[in-house]
């Protein structure tokens, strides 16, 4: 087994035994607007949205999660073969492991169960520095993925011992590969939060989308911190809260994925009512898989629905795009955000 693999199963089993959530996401601070005369059918409304030009059935995926051991394997199948019976995108784990041992290919492989789910591959930034965009085409051809969501972790990098801090030459690098390859690339931070600088910088050098892996949810520091013994205590509420980091995110004019504390359907319909196109969910992914199985994971994703589909009646919207268009009222803290950071509502 090599360090990439090592460090996999650690990362599985830290997440699946320890508090690894830290921050706020500041959702408590979007309030939707009630509306008693919906004027529509529950049952007819409909909780279906486009993404990378796919239809999926909730604007959910199932974010990067694992991959590169024998236990990522099983995973990776559970939950991919979930996301094809509800019509969910789902996005593997790092490829870094399967690049450096290709025999580890099999374990990110999910098309035998999920053949027509959008898929995402995934790779980190530092990496493509490294590895060529041939390579990293070839890693994402040889899943068949639709596209590669580069990871952007720098929060991550320093509290882990083997980590690389070197960032100088990514974004170069990450537009070298966007110009190379043909399909979409996805730039995504992994509990840190993206700023409107960072979307920027990210649309010019050519991504499809934007992942905002906000603060609130799991933390990566939080978990290579474990790991590692160094002390990340002064940073775990370091980042830009989820609900502040779409507003950050979405002022670039792309595609925008929530991702970061997201728990209900009700943190969707908020995440969507602040401009998301698409929202992600990891953690209570893998922890639900572990603890009741498939049938819990299709319970979870049910009752996710349930509540996105009621927070659209009650603000009497009959679609998506509708829910995308109603007003907020944001509380004191996200409100402040917003007027210190000059954002558009
Ligand atoms: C066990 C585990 C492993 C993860 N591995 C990756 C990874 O390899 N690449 C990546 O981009 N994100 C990875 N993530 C981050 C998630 O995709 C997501 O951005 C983050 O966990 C925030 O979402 P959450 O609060 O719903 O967990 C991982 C998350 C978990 C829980």
């Amino acid at each position: 087994m090599n360090l990439t693999e090592i460090r996999k199963i650690e990362h599985l089993n830290i997440c699946l035994n320890q508090e690894v959530q830290a921050g706020d996401t500041l959702f408590d601070d979007v309030h939707l607007v009630h509306q008693s005369l919906p004027e529509t059918d529950l049952e007819e409304i409909s909780t279906s949205c486009e993404f990378l030009g796919r239809k999926l059935e909730l604007p959910l995926m199932i974010a990067a999660i694992t991959g590169g051991c024998e236990e990522a394997r099983q995973i990776n199948e559970a939950l991919a073969g979930v996301a094809e019976r509800k019509g969910l995108a789902f996005g593997v784990g790092s490829q870094r492991a399967m690049i450096e041992k290709p025999e580890l290919t099999p374990t990110f492989s999910v098309r035998s169960v999920a053949p027509s789910t959008v898929l995402l591959g995934n790779i980190g930034i530092t990496a493509l520095k490294q590895v060529s965009p041939d390579r990293v085409a070839q890693a994402v051809e040889a899943i068949g993925a639709d596209g590669l969501c580069v990871h952007i972790n720098p929060g991550q990098e320093i509290f882990q011992n083997e980590g690389d801090d070197d960032f100088a030459g990514c974004a170069d690098a990450l537009a070298g590969l966007c110009t190379a390859v043909g399909f979409p690339v996805i730039g995504k931070e992994v509990g840190n939060g993206i700023s409107r600088q960072a979307a920027e910088l990210l649309k010019k050098a050519g991504v499809a989308a934007i992942d905002v892996g906000g603060l609130g949810g799991t933390s990566w520091t939080l978990i290579d911190s474990i790991r590692s013994g160094k002390d990340s205590s002064r940073f775990r509420q370091w980042g830009i809260p989820t609900a502040a980091s779409i507003l950050e995110a979405r002022s670039a004019e792309l595609p925008v994925i929530a991702t970061g504390g997201l728990r209900n359907g009700l943190h969707m319909a908020k995440a969507i009512s602040l401009g998301a196109d698409l929202c992600g969910i990891a953690l209570p992914f893998l922890r639900i898989l572990s603890k009741d199985g498939v049938q819990g994971v299709e319970n979870y994703v049910d009752a996710l629905e349930q509540d996105f589909r009621h927070a659209l009646f009650l603000t009497g919207c009959k679609n998506v795009a509708e829910l995308r268009k109603v007003s907020v009222i944001l509380g004191p803290r996200l409100k402040e955000w917003v007027i210190q950071r000059k954002l558009d509502r």
